[in-house]
């Protein structure tokens, strides 16, 4: 294995020099969530960027986030160390599909996941984040709620309230992958475990999960919990996360398949890169940001 200590070392110079703040999302690679400022799910992440002094965010995730963090301070600097680390998912909607849909539903509210392009989020009545969807949903007086893009969280949600759920027909490659037979074979090596998933995950697979919930959900759930064995339906980053947090605990991930190419597309080389030469940057069009900025803020200001 790499000895990373020198790099993050230079890593961390220059972030105090240029006045840096690295953010990086529970999927990254190890080497760099040890090296970041804050390490969250997409929500925890958009509030750091919301609120960070920092004038440079070094935004180790995908595309949407850094998006994200743009849309929301727009008068900082926003560096996504890899440009082509996108999220298929964000980029299974587009705008113009959406203001069809909306044509034919005009009494529904529209929700859109924050895996969502600038473009999209500016046509929605808010955003949400795995970590507050029940909360948004609940918020909205709308008996019909457009949901974008990601099926399997439309069909969960359809379940857990009593609204009526238009879907889009996107889908997380990593999550939606994983076979509920992958999972039942965990649960049978290790019957005193508890299977908790992410709510993109098919729902072959969240019918058989004791607890559903996105990454940090995942915290909360295992902080309360009395068992020592957890089987996760999530990205395997967060294998790193759960483990410093938990050392007493074991985490089992249940398939070889729960990596997100995009995801582990940052480095630490690609980081130290971007903090040399403050690119790429990040930006979005004034227009589209404003729009966009309406749905994250009323997000943001959900309980
Ligand atoms: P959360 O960390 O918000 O649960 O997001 C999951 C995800 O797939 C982000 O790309
Ligand atoms: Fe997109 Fe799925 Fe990768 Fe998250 S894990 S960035 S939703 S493809």
């Amino acid at each position: 294995v790499r000895d990373f200590t020198a790099i993050q070392a230079q890593i961390k110079k220059l972030k105090e020099e240029k006045n840096a703040i690295i953010l990086a999302h529970y999927y990254q690679r190890p080497e760099i969530q040890d090296v970041a400022d804050f390490v969250g799910d997409s929500f925890g992440l958009s509030q750091q960027a919301a609120e960070t002094d920092a004038e440079v965010i070094v935004f180790c995730g995908v595309h949407f986030m850094a998006e994200s963090a743009a849309i929301l301070s727009p008068d900082k600097k926003v560096l996504l160390p890899e440009p082509k680390a996108g999220c298929p998912m964000a980029d299974m909607a587009d705008a113009e599909g959406l203001k069809e849909l909306k044509k034919k539903y005009p009494n529904a509210a529209v929700v859109g996941y924050v895996n969502t392009t600038a473009e999209v989020k500016a046509e929605c009545d808010i955003c949400c984040t795995s970590a507050n969807v029940l909360n948004v949903v609940n918020s909205l007086p709308n008996k019909e709620i457009i949901y974008v893009p990601d099926k399997n969280m439309a069909d969960y949600l359809s379940k857990i309230t009593d609204k009526t759920i238009i879907p889009w027909a996107g889908y997380c490659y990593t999550h939606d992958r994983l076979l509920q037979e992958e999972v039942l074979k965990a649960k049978e090596e290790h019957p005193e475990s508890l299977i908790v998933v992410h709510p993109e995950c098919p729902k072959e697979v969240v019918e058989v999960a004791d607890e559903v919930t996105g990454t940090s959900g995942m915290f909360k759930y295992i902080e309360q919990s009395d068992a020592k064995k957890y089987i996760i339906g999530t990205e395997s980053g967060l294998k790193h996360a759960l483990q410093k947090k938990f050392p007493e605990k074991e985490f089992i991930f249940p398939s070889k398949n729960l990596v997100c190419a995009n995801m582990k597309a940052n480095t630490l080389d690609k980081i130290l890169e971007s903090l040399q030469t403050l690119e790429p940057v990040i930006t979005v069009d004034e227009e589209v940001r404003v729009k966009a900025r309406k749905a994250l803020d009323r997000m943001l200001e959900v309980k």
